[in-house]
């Protein structure tokens, strides 16, 4: 007999832009390889690509534009009301270009990640491509992690690495970063849906044993 099949960890995912993590999630649960469904994606710019893709996954879209919002609190407090209109288990931040406030990263600790073009802790922030290239580094990659208050921080889940090439730029750097992403997001979420991935007391613990990077 097979194993119980794991029950779908429900999703909202926040875009701002092209989606194409989005679209790796929305794929790797098509095939079957990622337990979840996403119950609705949220952006904060009408424009942004991603919103297509959802909309052609038969995925719930809401754009909640921060314009007519007076402070980011307030802004804050509207994407919290929406997101937990849906009552995921898991909000997934892929893309969204915004500084969270204390009070969104607080209410969703511990079931709120991030995916980042950098081997964090190193460049958190913009331009990581560049500035990766700037420093001399020999590798490069990204980094899947639960957030915290500060930018860009948090407990780190997963990280893909890759070599840097004499002949790279920003832009050779940026798409080679973006295939590592495509994969490595929905093994994190995986991960988190199976269970094995389990955030204590700020400490992330794959199968039982506390992970060193975190
Ligand atoms: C990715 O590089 C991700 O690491 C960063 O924003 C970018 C989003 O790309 N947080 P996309 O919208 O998923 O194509």
């Amino acid at each position: 007999m097979s194993p119980p099949a794991t029950p779908p960890l429900p999703l909202v995912v926040l875009i701002s832009g092209e989606g194409s993590n989005l679209q790796a999630i929305i794929d790797a649960i098509a095939t079957g390889a990622l337990p979840a469904c996403i119950l609705a994606v949220i952006s904060n710019r009408a424009e942004a690509a991603g919103l297509s893709r959802a909309r052609r996954a038969n995925i719930p879209t809401h754009v909640l534009d921060a314009s007519g919002y007076t402070n980011r609190e307030q802004y804050d407090q509207a994407v919290m009301r929406l997101i937990d209109q849906y009552h995921p288990r898991l909000v997934v931040l892929a893309g969204f270009m915004r500084i969270l406030s204390d009070e969104l990263v607080y209410h969703y600790h511990g079931r709120l990640i991030n995916i980042h073009p950098s081997l964090l802790p190193k460049y958190k922030g913009l331009n990581t491509h560049q500035r990766v290239l700037d420093a001399g580094d020999t590798e490069h990659g990204a980094t899947v992690h639960f957030v915290e208050p500060e930018l860009d921080s948090g407990p780190i889940i997963l990280q893909g690495k890759i070599p840097v090439m004499p002949d790279d730029t920003a832009a050779t750097l940026q798409q080679r970063v973006h295939d590592v992403e495509h994969r490595l997001y929905p093994e994190a979420i995986r991960l988190i849906a199976t269970g094995r991935v389990q955030l204590r007391n700020h400490t992330v613990y794959l199968d039982g044993n506390p992970l060193e990077n975190t």
